[in-house]
């Protein structure tokens, strides 16, 4: 098959096009055929070679695909070869092929493209594990998302929105911001110029929020405690404004508020399987009723992949950038 290699750590040209063996496919693995993939920030992370691969991961980037079943491993139910599916991939997705375990594939939803269903399943699964598993969101309290433009903020804003929350985002521009509230955003701050814990303090009669989906990391931290209400919780998901913060211990023990920092990728993999599933269950019909879609910037074909990692760097992106296999697959064959 052919797989996007990282030729070695440095800029978008080390992505690579290239032939590479086939994955051998497991027992309790399903072995899909690509048909799309989607860029996301550790992807970069990882072409720039700060993300090692988790052990026994591929080495080719990927956190998620669409696609169609081609074998199925030893001791897998569920999925036969010519099912139409999706997947959440520990790597591996800019690819022909991609063997995955088969409690990380789900049916592809119906009224849902295959292009556009490989943005899914990343974006689904963080946002679905950690706004509504672990912080536990409910209709009628407020979700403030970090970053409402990206492929993660695109998915919390819909869901959030959806399931009966009210959403503030942050965003750099108007434009973005415009977008934001076309998706459901209720209030828009952008973080170039105005003051998220100000905004939050007017819009919520200085309550505060309930659940802060963070991507900044420490740069945030302290505003994002100042920001919270009482029994408030702060996911702090991506470290894009650095890994060391000071937080005022005495705000967060008077709101009682809570701090946890995840990542989807090195998961086990029974972990995994039971956030496609929980995801699979609430947001499939969302998606089978039209109230929720995957946020399409554009779509290129994977072997231009270093464009759409350029694309991403420089955020000149709403949503997801998708990668397209199978045309590129197709014309080649
Ligand atoms: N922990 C996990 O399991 C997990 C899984 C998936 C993603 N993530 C993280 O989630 C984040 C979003 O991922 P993605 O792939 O969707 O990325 P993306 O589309 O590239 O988005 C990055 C976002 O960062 C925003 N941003 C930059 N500076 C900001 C600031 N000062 N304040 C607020 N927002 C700012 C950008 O907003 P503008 O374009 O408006 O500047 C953009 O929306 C990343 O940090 C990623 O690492 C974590």
């Amino acid at each position: 098959m052919r797989a996007i290699t990282i030729a070695e750590p440095g800029g978008p040209e080390q992505l690579v096009w290239t032939e590479v063996p086939d994955p051998v496919v497991a027992a309790g693995e399903v072995l899909i055929q690509v048909a799309a993939t989607a860029v996301n920030r550790a992807d970069i992370l990882q072409r720039r070679g700060f993300y090692t691969p988790p052990p026994g991961a591929s080495s080719y980037p990927g956190l998620e695909c669409s696609g169609r079943v081609v074998e199925v491993g030893a001791g897998v139910s569920g999925f036969v070869p010519g099912d139409e599916v999706v997947a959440l991939l520990t790597g591996g997705g800019y690819a022909e092929l991609v063997a995955v375990p088969a409690g990380q594939v789900a049916p592809l939803p119906k009224g849902l493209s295959a292009l556009a269903a490989g943005g899914l399943m990343e974006t689904v699964c963080t946002v679905w594990s950690n706004v509504f598993m672990l912080a536990g969101l409910q209709a009628g309290q407020t979700l403030l998302v970090h970053g409402g433009s990206s492929g993660i903020g695109t998915t919390a804003i819909q869901l959030a929105h959806q399931l009966g929350a009210r959403v503030i985002v942050t965003a750099g521009t108007a434009a973005k911001l415009r977008a934001c509230r076309d998706l459901g955003a209720d209030v828009g701050v952008n973080y170039r110029d105005e003051d998220f814990v100000e905004r939050v303090a007017e819009v919520t009669d200085g309550q505060g929020v309930d659940v802060i989906l963070d991507n900044m990391g420490a740069v945030y931290l302290d505003r994002n405690v100042q920001a919270l209400a009482v029994d408030g919780r702060l996911v702090i998901i991506g470290l894009q404004g650095g890994v060391t913060g000071e937080v005022n211990l005495n705000t967060l023990l008077r709101k009682r508020a809570g701090i946890s920092a995840t990542t989807l990728r090195a998961r086990p993999s029974e972990e995994k399987a039971r956030i496609v599933a929980a995801a699979r269950d609430a947001v499939w019909p969302l998606i089978e009723q039209g109230r929720f879609r995957v946020v399409v910037d554009r779509v290129l074909p994977v072997d231009r992949a270093a464009e759409a990692h350029r694309v991403v760097e420089d955020s000149g992106h709403v949503g997801k950038v998708v990668l397209d296999v199978a045309t590129v697959r197709g014309s080649s064959s």
